[in-house]
């Protein structure tokens, strides 16, 4: 039986900016991409039975068609006529719906291990085509960049050429964030100009290439943060409680739960994620990858 396992890493936004509401009722957003490595390992096997079957490691994954494994492995299925089945094992590292890409991740590396499986020679751009029909993130984990800006719904990628490698310490509090709701609430403010926000992820890019942390730290942002803590005071505590053992700063990701610290080093990330997981379940040291 023919079978591939690949890595699934997850993503950090160190910028997120939200353009304007669009007609078909997504937000044009403005975003920096950072792959981390907390990775899920996605095993996928040929199998003679047609069909999809997923299975995963932890229970609170589902494993039905609202699997975004699945998704993926059902829309190549479709569009090509794929006889044969395909049993796809996610054994999962990365905290679900924390704002941190791991469903879309998995889409995406479903998508280009299906491609190799079933010979199908699909180009990166068909295969972009086919992640947007799944979801806003999953054309980023497409491309092997470790630093990528985002535009239109954060689906238009384009890379960053950056040799910097940041530590972080990343926190995923026990609340579950919808990012439908998230942006339904949103109060998008009058004339967000495009212009402004690219040379807003331009300063931050610049502040990266000269591994200026202090400035880096300044210019973090996410545009999402303020109706997430709204929802969830408790966060604005622990990016607080984060950002005064950080020296750095820190941030929401994409639209939570997940908040990281950017830290100096990997020693001085462990050091805080050993005084914040006698206070948190689900802390990590991750670095860019
Ligand atoms: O694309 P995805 O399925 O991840 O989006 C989840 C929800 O987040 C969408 O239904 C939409 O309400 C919101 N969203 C948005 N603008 C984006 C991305 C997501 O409004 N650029």
């Amino acid at each position: 039986m023919k079978s591939i396992s690949l890595l699934s890493p997850a993503k950090l936004n160190l910028f997120l900016k939200v353009v304007n509401k669009r007609p078909d009722g997504y937000h044009n957003l403005v975003t920096l991409f950072e792959r981390i490595n907390l990775c899920d390992k996605i095993t996928l096997t040929l199998t003679r039975k047609p069909g999809i079957q997923v299975s995963c490691d932890q229970a609170d994954v589902p494993v039905g068609p609202k699997n975004l494994g699945f998704k993926a492995a059902r829309l190549l299925m479709e569009k090509f006529q794929v006889r044969n089945g395909v049993r796809i094992h996610i054994k999962k590292m990365i905290p679900v719906a924390a704002g941190l890409g791991g469903g879309s991740s998995n889409a995406a590396t479903v998508l280009l291990g299906l491609n190799k499986l079933w010979s199908l020679s699909l180009s990166r751009q068909e295969l972009v085509g086919l992640a947007r029909e799944i979801g806003s993130d999953v054309p980023f984990f497409l491309y092997n960049y470790r630093w990528a800006i985002g535009t239109q719904r954060g689906d238009v990628i384009e890379k960053v050429t950056l040799r910097t490698i940041l530590w972080h310490v990343l926190v995923v509090p026990r609340v579950k964030v919808y990012s439908r709701e998230v942006f339904t609430r949103l109060r998008v403010a009058q004339k967000m100009q495009l212009t402004k926000k690219i040379a807003d992820v331009n300063m931050l890019t610049r502040a990266l290439r000269k591994s200026d942390l202090s400035y880096v730290s300044e210019l973090l942002s996410n545009d999402l943060e303020s109706t997430v803590t709204q929802l969830h005071p408790n966060i604005l505590h622990l990016k607080d409680k984060i950002r005064s053992l950080s020296i750095f700063g820190a941030c929401l990701s994409g639209s939570g739960p997940a908040i990281f610290g950017l830290t100096g080093s990997q020693r001085h990330a462990e050091d805080i994620k050993l005084y914040l997981a006698k206070i948190y379940k689900q802390v990590f040291v991750v670095r860019t990858l």
